[in-house]
């Protein structure tokens, strides 16, 4: 990376934390956060794959964009092996269940496209094998850029290291369907830095990844948000008054939290083209409280930057806990101070029945939310479960100010554009 001083000077901002008082506000089951139960007879985008999370087409503003009247949706995905003889148990019966816990090892981007804005229909890998230049393509944001259909995925290249990378691709459209044609040269962008966002060196299990650029609407520069989390060796982090936040008596002990430190990154572009970018410090930081803010996006809606983030139950601190699911954070400027929506910072969490049902939401500009499927019980003890990898049902919710509400579910996948480009 060059040494362009920045732009900035000085660093323009504090991260605003989400903290642990905030943390204990997060109430699983509370209908207007909750998303509805997912049915186990739900259906399956493909037989032959598994997806996971979905990348619509947009341009920089964040409009979910069809072309020449197609949608494209962009997946992580990964073969199933029904047949493979690695995946069968004692009984000679396909493990399912094993063969979905190893998909992100072997997670390739791919590519769908419909002319409804569902009932998608597979249109290949983005990209060659040998072309991405690690084993993992992990996930990303897609960019279309002009009429003559380029675009720039954004996509994390993942084992050995994590790097954020581009590679530039043209979408091609027919009367039939689409086809994505180039994307053959990866470019890296930028990896952790060790001195704000933690390294592998650092902690063995940091998150470096899932890069959004967008154009901010009032300076009309282009940044980055990617998920990170805080510099630092591993346990060296402190949890402090700050982190802990205004909680009642007998709550003070925060325990292992140390070992907790997700935060929200975000990059501003040195040039137009988004070849060159300077890491910032965080816009959000979750010491203390959760270790992953995964796939941060933005919507930007009556004059707010609502800043939305995927996490899990499982990367919660020692004291706080809430459901797997997206979570929402508002400010009135880029760089905040951003507080958590509906007090908690939950927008869409899993229900407690099926805590599993769902994962990776994305928030589109729309109120629209898209997830994908992970696994839903197929009985009333939760022993037994059906395993998703594929698209669940979209819903709908309503943000006012510092609030959000679920007020509609939609068909499984649906994802209606928003603007439509004739391609040139
Ligand atoms: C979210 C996620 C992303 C990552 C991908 C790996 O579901 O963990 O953060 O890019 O899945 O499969």
């Amino acid at each position: 990376m060059k040494s362009t001083p920045s732009k900035f000077g000085k660093t323009p901002h504090q991260p605003s934390l989400w903290t642990r008082a905030d943390a204990l506000k997060v109430h699983a089951d509370d209908p207007t956060t909750t998303q509805p139960l997912v049915s186990a007879n739900f259906p399956v985008l493909s037989d032959e794959v598994f997806i996971w999370d979905t990348m619509p087409l947009r341009d920089i503003d964040g409009n979910i964009t069809s072309v020449d009247g197609w949608s494209v949706i962009f997946t992580l995905t990964a073969d199933r092996h029904p047949n493979d003889p690695q995946y069968l148990d004692q009984n000679g019966n396909y493990d399912v269940i094993r063969d979905w816990n190893d998909r992100h090892g072997r997670a390739k981007m791919y590519y769908w496209f419909s002319r409804t804005g569902k009932d998608w229909k597979l249109g290949g890998r983005v990209m060659a094998e040998g072309v991405s230049p690690t084993v993992r393509e992990w996930a990303g944001t897609p960019i279309l850029l002009n009429e003559q259909g380029e675009v720039d995925l954004y996509y994390t290249a993942v084992t050995p290291g994590a790097t954020i990378v581009k590679v530039r691709g043209r979408v091609v459209t027919t009367e039939h369907g689409v086809s994505l044609v180039g994307f053959e040269k990866v470019k890296p962008l930028f990896e952790a830095d060790g001195k704000m966002y933690q390294t592998e060196a650092q902690n063995a299990f940091w998150g470096f990844r899932d890069p959004w650029p967008f154009r901010d609407p009032k300076d009309g520069k282009l940044y980055m948000l990617f998920e990170g989390n805080v510099a630092g060796e591993r346990g060296s982090h402190k949890v402090g008054k700050a982190e802990i936040g205004d909680v009642p008596p007998g709550y003070e002990d925060v325990g292992n939290s140390r070992f907790q430190t997700a935060c929200v990154g975000i990059a501003v572009a040195r040039d137009e083209d988004g070849d060159d970018w300077e890491m910032l410090p965080p816009l959000l930081t979750a010491v203390g409280v959760n270790d992953q803010t995964e796939r941060p996006h933005f919507v930007f809606q009556d004059g707010k930057y609502y800043l939305f983030t995927i996490s899990h139950t499982f990367t919660y601190a020692d004291g706080v806990t809430g459901p797997d699911g997206v979570y929402g954070f508002v400010a009135d400027s880029l760089f905040g101070p951003y507080v958590p929506l509906n007090g908690s910072g939950l927008v869409l969490g899993n229900p407690s029945s099926q805590p599993f049902q769902t994962y990776s939401h994305c928030v589109m500009p729309n109120g629209l939310v898209t997830s994908f499927i992970d696994s839903v019980p197929t009985d009333d003890t939760g022993t037994q479960i059906r395993i998703g990898g594929t698209e669940a049902p979209t819903v709908g919710i309503k943000i006012k100010g510092q609030q959000t509400f679920v007020v509609a579910e939609y068909d499984y996948g649906y994802i209606p554009p928003m603007l439509d480009v004739t391609l040139k």
